[in-house]
């Protein structure tokens, strides 16, 4: 059984079942596109919202420490990802690297760990961008009923129609097989950052010392009800569960690691990078370092603007200009962010659809899924399913939540990369790697404790949740994906017979 747990997909099989192989291996990108790329990537919902509820529970103004931690994190992750993305000339994501390097099974456990990251992230970002939408309609003077829109006030019942019918709307442009121009990608990282700058500058004259008063505020026990909120790592010591203090930092950059996905994404760009080993790191680290740099900036100003226990939900960074008194910036703010957010909501939403449509194609979700529209040639089926399981998300569950789980899964999938790169390093050292690692075995051996420890700073609730998506994801996998997978079923086929046209466009 473990010969069929382990086995791989051949290298040039995956090669031929990319979608857009035309699209794949020109090496056009230099370190500077990839910084561009990275930072339009990175930015979104996680500074835009995600700083303020984090302040707000758990960090107070040290929550810019939290960006540094959750930024280190990430780099160690991201130069190991760098080299398993470059070593199969594959353009795609760590689940089809895992298929042709570790075997079916870790292949799956990631693809599997993708979806729940690029769903669930998917789901954050449109949350926040409706947030964002919420405070541009409150400074035009109109407000939404709380039930449909803002979680802060809305009670027991509360369904965020704007972040469902924004990532409905997505799907709708997918299906239809749009895309975003490399003119549009430019002109939203622009908007983005000239956003994130001016709340820098500007806001920082609206500071107020007094509200970094304490800077790490006093540790405070969490009621005993809500233990299963607490970190896991202060439930396995038996800590009293507490927010803020030096343990609140940690809890807060594991959430706030949030703001960093998407360098992965950068990392699967390595074969069409002129100079990958020259310029795969200045690409990552550079996007990397400009965003936890702008990240620990906004952070420090903004709540030096407003007291972090009065800092908004919904919409912070807007709000703390409309707290001082600026609601013109707010509506600068709201826009530009609104703007940003809507195309990582579609990049997120589309890489998504990929891995599920991937998945399938090779035989380990139905292959239903895998047949593109006669029309618009796109995978249809999965993104039609996810945009409607993720919209409902989107609507009813709070945005936290969805971000600790988006972050276990990414972390986990880091751990699991990170050990890939070790494991191949031995097993297969042939393999050209277009980006190699440095200081193979520390780094990567930094990278899992680092990537573990912000795991274990996340809710208990938040592993239970983990748990039960990979339970299932096991169960789909021994009672569906194991025995339809097409690579146990064609073992001995040949790589010719891949390459054979199908008529109906169904892939093979
Ligand atoms: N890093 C991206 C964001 O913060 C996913 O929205």
């Amino acid at each position: 059984m473990s010969s069929t747990l382990f086995r791989t997909k051949k290298v040039e099989q995956s090669i031929l079942d990319t979608e857009e192989p035309e699209h794949a291996l020109k090496k056009s990108l230099s370190a500077l596109d990839l910084t561009v790329f990275g930072v339009g990537v990175i930015i979104g919902t996680g500074i835009f919202v995600l700083t303020g509820t984090v302040a707000r529970n758990n960090a107070g103004p040290s929550v810019a420490l939290a960006f540094a931690a959750a930024g280190v994190v990430c780099a160690l992750a991201a130069l190991c990802y760098a080299e398993f993305a470059s070593t199969v000339p594959v353009a795609g994501s760590a689940y089809t690297f895992s298929y042709a390097s570790l075997g079916e099974l870790p292949a799956w456990i990631i693809g599997w760990d993708l979806v729940l990251e690029f769903a669930l992230g998917t789901a954050v970002v449109a949350v926040g961008w409706s947030g964002y939408i919420q405070s541009l309609m409150d400074n035009a003077g109109w407000e939404m009923p709380a039930a449909l829109g803002s979680r802060e006030g809305a009670g027991d019942f509360g369904f965020d129609i704007l972040a469902a019918a924004l990532v409905l709307a997505l799907t709708v442009i997918l299906v239809l097989g749009m895309k975003l121009s490399a003119r549009i990608t430019s002109l939203v990282v622009a908007i983005k950052v000239t956003v994130v700058l001016v709340v820098i500058i500007a806001g920082a004259f609206f500071i107020t010392g007094d509200n970094y008063d304490p800077f790490i505020p006093k540790a405070q026990d969490v009621p005993p009800g809500e233990s299963l909120q607490a970190p896991l790592i202060q439930l396995i010591f038996g800590w009293a569960p507490s927010n803020f203090g030096v343990m609140g930092i940690f809890t807060a950059a594991s959430v706030v690691f949030f703001a960093f996905i998407g360098f992965d994404v950068v990392a699967t760009a390595a074969e069409e990078t002129r100079n990958p080993q020259r310029d795969m790191p200045r690409g990552i680290l550079g996007s990397l370092f400009i965003c936890t740099a702008l990240y620990v900036a906004v952070s420090i100003v903004v709540t030096g603007m407003q007291h972090y226990s009065e800092l908004s939900v919904d919409a912070p960074l807007a709000d703390a200009f409309k707290a001082t008194g600026h609601p013109w910036y707010a509506g600068f703010i709201s826009f530009g962010a609104a703007v940003g957010l809507t195309t990582v909501c579609m990049i997120l939403l589309l890489g998504q659809t990929r891995v599920f449509f991937a998945m399938s194609r090779d035989g380990l979700l139905p292959r239903f899924f895998s047949r593109v529209h006669p029309r618009f040639k796109t995978p249809h089926r999965p993104t039609i399913l996810l945009g409607v399981v993720i919209a409902i998300l989107a609507g009813f569950t709070p945005l936290n939540e969805l971000a600790a789980l988006v972050n276990i899964g990414t972390l986990f999938a880091f751990v699991v990369v990170a050990i890939g790169v070790l494991i191949l390093r031995k097993t297969r050292p042939d393999l050209h790697r277009a980006f190699r690692t440095p200081w193979v075995p520390f780094i990567p051996i930094l990278s899992v404790c680092a990537s573990l420890w912000l795991m274990l700073n996340l809710p208990a609730e938040t592993w239970v949740r983990f748990g039960i998506w990979m339970a299932a994801g096991f169960l789909v996998y021994f009672f569906y994906g194991r025995t339809h997978s097409r690579l146990g079923k064609q073992r001995e086929t040949t790589v010719d017979d891949v390459l054979k046209p199908r008529p109906n466009g169904e892939t093979p």
